[in-house]
């Protein structure tokens, strides 16, 4: 079973490449499942057919699914909604729904996690392709099951406690309606499915982000940075897709200029990325929609190699254990020093780069020990922790 993650800038070439690699692996014989957590609905395009909120057969072995955010809603979060509804209710706001209120920022990609969670672990597919929302949203989306367990973990069981403690007092002050147990019991499983789909993508040889550039600037620029943050939520990369390159075969002097630009990029790309593979995809002569131009686009990047199990990402993370001391060590490739902060509060590590952070809960071997060093080198974060003095 293999999960792989299509991501990279706004227009690049992502919904395309995870189109073809998902044809491409339904043609080697895996069943195999593409799916959207862009909400623009490009992944339908693409392939040229009508997709369903739910798993749509598309050719042989494979479907095609197009999140539905609000319907993910009603599965998951009945009981949160009834209870939003009647403090709306409560408040006069009768009228507005609640839907309204809870497609909140992050509400799409959480529902789209969930649903990759359960398709993962259906046993109905061998292959899940998800076609990610351009880099930012992305990042947002992979962090959020380290920000929504420390959440659940943290915050959750204090608010439960308080509010069965504090409920019947409330209830003679005020007739606002309260969270009864059963919001914080839907919450509950939906922090369970957190953690499981958690688990799914926290394992290199179980999902991997396979990365969609331009030879271009800002797109590299970008790619660099989504590497680093990739690396600090655990995500391997297993390869690069270089898209949009000029074909040789353009000899038009319009382009000359073009292609000495694209050749320093592709210089550039091979330096940067070198422990990963390239794959570089020409600038086709037609726009690449529809099955017959996705399959040509899925041969002219795989040719013989097989589009997933062929493809191996490392884990960013490792615990290195070197007599008394133990070292932490992460990679965040492209990293300046002066981005990266580490603190340690308690038995979590916070590891701050840019404007991610992600808190490592420490495991029991290292709650007696100190932190003596953090350092960089090489692209990966070196923290060191030795034993308390006694
Ligand atoms: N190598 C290519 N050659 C020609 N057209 C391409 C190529 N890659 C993508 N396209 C076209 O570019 C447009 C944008 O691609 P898309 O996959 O939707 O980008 P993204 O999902 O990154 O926003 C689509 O019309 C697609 O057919
Ligand atoms: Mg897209």
């Amino acid at each position: 079973m293999r999960i792989v993650l299509v991501t990279g800038k706004g227009g690049v070439g992502k919904t395309t490449v995870a189109a073809a690699t998902a044809l491409a692996a339904a043609d080697a014989g895996y069943p195999t499942l593409v799916t959207s957590t862009d909400p623009a609905h490009s992944l339908a395009d693409a392939l040229a057919v009508g997709l369903g909120a739910e798993p749509t057969p598309v050719v042989d072995r494979l479907h095609a699914q197009q999140i539905d955010a609000q319907r993910q809603l009603d599965r998951h979060w009945g009981s949160i909604r009834r209870q939003l509804m009647e403090v709306l209710d409560w408040g006069g706001a009768a009228g507005i729904e609640a839907e309204e209120f809870l497609i909140f920022p992050g509400m799409d990609e959480l529902f789209a996690l969930l649903e990759v969670n359960r398709h993962a672990r259906s046993g109905d597919y061998e292959v899940v392709v998800v076609d990610c929302a351009p880099t930012a949203e992305t990042l947002r989306l992979l962090s959020l099951p380290e920000v929504l367990s420390w959440y659940f973990e943290k915050v959750m069981p204090t608010e439960r406690r308080l509010m069965r403690a504090a409920r019947p007092l409330l209830s003679r002050i005020t007739d606002l309606p309260l969270p009864q147990d059963e919001v914080f019991g839907a919450a509950q499983s939906v922090f369970e499915s957190v953690e499981a789909v958690k688990e799914l993508l926290s394992r290199p040889e179980v999902t991997s982000a396979r990365l969609v550039i331009n030879p271009e600037k800002m797109v590299i620029d970008e790619a660099r940075r989504t590497y680093s943050y990739l690396g600090l939520f655990g995500y391997g990369v297993d390869g690069v897709v270089v898209n949009r390159v000029l074909p040789d075969l353009v000899a038009d002097p319009y382009f000359e200029r073009w292609r000495t630009i694209q050749k320093g990029h592709l210089d550039t790309i091979d330096d940067a990325f070198a422990e990963v593979p390239r794959l570089r995809l020409r600038l086709f002569d037609d726009e690449m929609v529809g099955l017959e131009r996705l399959r040509l686009m899925a041969h002219e990047l795989y040719g013989g190699i097989d589009p997933i199990f062929d493809f191996e990402a490392k884990s960013p993370f490792r615990i290195v254990e070197d007599g008394s001391t133990v070292t932490m060590e992460l990679d965040v490739p492209f990293v300046e020093r002066v981005d990266l902060e580490v603190f340690r509060h308690g038995h979590e590590l916070y590891v701050q780069l840019g404007p991610y952070r992600r808190s490592f809960i420490l495991p029991d071997v290292l709650h007696r020990r100190e932190v003596t060093r953090a350092r960089l080198e090489g692209g990966t974060l070196l923290v060191t922790f030795s034993e308390m003095p006694e």
